[in-house]
């Protein structure tokens, strides 16, 4: 505890995002693009999708799965990520942010790799379950959901499988355990839920990415 966990210091960040210039031109479009339609800004930060497309790089997952697909910036992240043979299922409840996420794909060219399904996720994810198993899956929808998506991927990662998870720091809610959180909490208690749930399964090797959302990294085993 007594070394940083992360860099709070505003030239340590400026040094970072200078040195590794974690957004090109596609993705500054995307993102101006899905603000253009009118959808919420609520993708992963520009660092977390440079995180995100190495370390798919790194699993070189055949089947991919990504749970809330909003315009697509996590989308192309992960499928540039992919090896030549890799595929990304992912999944999104509305109909008009699975629009923008298909113009997304064109604009990267990445479509061929990545199929978007529209619908609540617990019944995609019941269908997916033919398909499995898969070896990378990102979740990053509705907070209250996260154990579910996470027993999901207990059952459909196989083993040497990469799991990751967005926004577990909860907003910089998720150590605030005595406090009323109002209308996040059932949101915040599923983000507990879920890490708790991971940190303390046998199934899965687990730790917490120290990103300003929080990413929590797991291998299955
Ligand atoms: N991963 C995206 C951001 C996702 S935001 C990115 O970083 O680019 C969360 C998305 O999950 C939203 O588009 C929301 O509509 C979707 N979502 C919320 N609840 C869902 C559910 N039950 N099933 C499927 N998608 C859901
Ligand atoms: C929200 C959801 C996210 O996945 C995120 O990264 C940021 C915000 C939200 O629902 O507000
Ligand atoms: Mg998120």
């Amino acid at each position: 505890m007594d070394k940083s966990y992360s860099q709070s210091d505003p030239e340590a960040i400026r040094y970072a995002f200078e040195t590794f210039r974690p957004e090109d031109e596609i993705l500054k479009n995307v993102r101006k693009n899905c603000l253009e339609k009118g959808l919420p800004e609520i993708q992963i930060g520009t660092f977390d999708g440079k995180h995100l497309e190495i370390l798919t790089r790194i699993a070189s997952p055949k089947k991919a799965i990504e749970i809330g697909t909003l315009g697509g910036y996590s989308g192309i992240c992960i499928a540039r990520g992919l090896p030549a043979d890799g595929h990304l299922d992912t999944l999104e409840l509305y109909e008009q942010h699975a629009q923008v996420a298909r113009e997304s794909f064109e604009i990267s060219g990445l479509s061929k790799k990545i199929t978007v399904h529209v619908g609540e996720a617990r019944a995609t994810l019941k269908n997916l379950s033919e398909d499995g198993p898969y070896d990378f899956a990102f979740i990053d929808a509705d907070k209250v959901n996260y154990p579910f998506y996470l027993e999901w991927c207990e059952k459909n990662l196989r083993s040497g499988g990469v799991l990751i998870a967005d926004n577990t720091f909860g907003f910089g809610l998720i150590q605030k355990e005595k406090e009323d959180l109002g209308e996040n909490r059932f949101a915040i208690q599923g983000l507990r839920k879920f890490n708790q749930k991971i940190s303390q399964n046998k199934n899965f090797r687990s730790t917490l990415l120290p990103t300003g959302e929080g990413m929590t990294l797991a291998i299955k085993l």
